[in-house]
């Protein structure tokens, strides 16, 4: 009996000295042990970090998901760490910790000391090649240093520099100059919007943009409504802020910009150069553009925007070659295209989508029209327009999806959890923007009742689709206005109305009392390449005419 307990006792050591040298067994030893350990017991042992999403495979850590899918990855985190408090993130080697309660997120706004942007600035022109030896001076303290010319002939970055902040700095001051109301801003808004007007029915027949016409009326025509407002705005967009003249140098900008568009999400997503090539020839060709304007004498391209034309003299009063220059311009403008054109397409989906809302819509903004001379008032559609106010904040709501990001310099703590310099902080909006515990049970419903208040529009906790803190988007207003501008001039000049059945039974009617109406469906919102604002999935054709009567 003991002689077969002992033999079956060796045979279960040599089995388990044959598994312990059994390299499968080994690594799958050593993977349990190191999920048990980082998953479970570390955590336990230091409560003040916060706690990690567990992963499958150490060092890839959520890399891979969150390339595929970031909002896949954050709503797993939200549902693995019910409540609100900090988790992180394993991505590309980095800590990530994911801020998900609003006072969190304002938190890191209000700390500029321990909390800073430069690194994704610098990754931001390593992303578009921009040598270091061209932009490390711009984040120099005390620029003048660099100055080697006379006072005369001295750049702002010395003259106008009393605080010695550095150019990068300084460059932001001067955007929020642009771009913030005031004499500047109300410049170069009257001229963009004038352009988007005129260019609205010239669009209409370019054949990018018309998907056939309408057979059944033998009148009008079919649109994409993505497209249509997309290069109406790029275009309006890069006659504004650099004048009609970039098209005489080359007229096919506003394409050669939207081709380098459709692949710009490779950029902060670093993904590999051989798979980048598009980008980069699309990129190079508007760089090329841009040499070739910033070298015309200023008399030949005289209205070219202050701002553009202040930044292409200091950055090479900086040492920046014209070719750095030339990107820099492409990087600003892309931050004034890129989210505009989607939020507009929501906009115009979901009036459009309900027959009450477009046509409450079309009454309420019909009164910011002259009744003699049919200018539209944009302050009036601005301030005494409370249905389409309401409508454009529930679309920054339910589309937009950027992220507060920054990197902490100094150790600090937000709420009850420690954070240590290097970690990186990521407070992505969409997940407060759909919190069911700030919106209601309906958050993922767009509701734009629930906005609206006394006639007026309420002002919610957790609703970031600007950002915040002193990086607070300077190009909000003109956003917001190139958006109701474009919607309250189609809706006063054209009879618009989605291609196929109304197939969805669930609006409300916004003007009648608890009223429901058939709608059309908008289309879902697709989650590749998502950048800052979320594309549809699918196309949303309409049929188009013009009104007989105007006013
Ligand atoms: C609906 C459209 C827009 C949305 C949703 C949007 C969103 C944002 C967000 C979330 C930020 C903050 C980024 C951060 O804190 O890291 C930002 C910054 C910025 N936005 Fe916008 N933006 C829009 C339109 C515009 C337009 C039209 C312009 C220019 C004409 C513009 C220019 C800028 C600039 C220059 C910054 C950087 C500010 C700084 O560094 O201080 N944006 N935007």
């Amino acid at each position: 009996m003991l002689a077969e307990i002992l033999g079956s006792l060796s045979g279960a050591v040599s089995n388990f000295k044959y598994l312990a040298l059994n390299p499968v067994f080994l690594i799958a030893a050593l993977w349990i042990l190191w999920r048990v350990w980082t998953f479970t017991i570390k955590p336990k042992l230091r409560p003040l970090n916060p706690p990690v999403l567990p992963y499958a495979l150490p060092f890839v850590g959520h890399t891979i998901s969150f390339l595929w899918n970031r909002e896949e990855l954050l709503s797993r985190g939200s549902k693995y760490f019910p409540g609100d408090a900090p988790y992180a993130l394993f991505i590309l080697g980095i800590k990530y910790i994911v801020l998900r309660k609003p006072e969190d997120v304002k938190a890191v706004w209000n700390d500029a000391k321990s909390f800073s942007f430069d690194d994704y600035l610098r990754a931001a022109f390593a992303g578009f090649d921009i040598p270091p030896s061209s932009y490390t001076p711009t984040f120099k303290d005390d620029p003048a240093r660099l100055w080697r010319g006379n006072h005369k002939d001295a750049p702002y970055f010395v003259k106008e520099n009393p605080a010695k902040k550095r150019y990068i700095n300084l460059q932001d001051g001067w955007m929020k100059e642009a771009l913030q109301p005031g004499k500047k801003m109300d410049a170069l808004s009257e001229i963009f919007m004038g352009h988007i007007e005129q260019l609205i029915p010239v669009y209409l027949s370019d054949p990018r943009i018309k998907a056939g016409d309408c057979k059944d009326h033998g009148q009008g025509q079919i649109v994409d409504l993505y497209n249509w407002g997309r290069y109406v705005l790029a275009d309006a967009g890069s006659r504004a802020f650099l004048s009609s003249e970039i098209l005489d140098i080359d007229p096919d900008f506003v394409q050669h910009y939207i081709d380098w568009e459709d692949v710009s999400w490779k950029i902060p997503w670093s993904y590999p150069g051989i798979l980048s090539q598009d980008m980069y020839k699309a990129r190079e060709t508007l760089v090329q553009v841009f040499m070739r304007y910033y070298t015309l004498d200023p008399t030949q391209r005289p209205n070219l925007n202050w701002l553009f034309d202040r930044m292409q003299r200091e950055h090479q009063q900086l040492g920046m070659s014209l070719h750095d220059t030339g990107t820099v311009a492409l990087i600003v403008l892309w931050g004034v295209h890129l989210n505009t054109y989607r939020m507009l397409f929501w906009t115009l989906t979901h009036i459009l989508s309900s027959p009450s809302l477009t046509i409450g819509i079309r009454e309420e903004t019909s009164c910011a029209f002259d009744s003699e001379t049919n200018i539209l008032s944009i302050s009036h559609l601005m301030n005494k327009c409370p249905l389409l106010g309401a409508v454009w904040n529930e679309v920054l709501r339910l589309y937009a999806s950027s992220a507060m990001i920054r990197s902490c310099v100094s150790p600090t703590a937000i709420g009850n959890k420690t954070v240590k310099a290097g970690d990186r902080l990521l407070g992505p909006f969409r997940p407060m923007h759909l919190s069911s515990s700030i919106w209601g049970d309906d958050a993922l419903d767009f509701k734009e009742k629930r906005w609206l208040k006394d006639g007026g529009i309420k002002k919610p906790r957790g609703f970031f689709p600007f950002g915040g803190g002193h990086m607070h988007c300077p190009g909000r207003t003109l956003a917001k206005q190139e958006v109701l501008l474009f919607v309250a001039r189609v809706l006063m000049k054209y009879d618009i109305e989605p291609v196929g059945e109304k197939v969805v039974r669930y609006g409300e009617d916004p003007r009648g009392e608890g009223a429901q109406e058939k709608r059309w469906k908008v289309p879902e919102v697709s989650s590749k390449h998502t950048l800052a604002t979320l594309d549809p999935k699918e196309q949303f054709l309409v049929r188009i005419k013009e009104r007989s009567s105007q006013l």
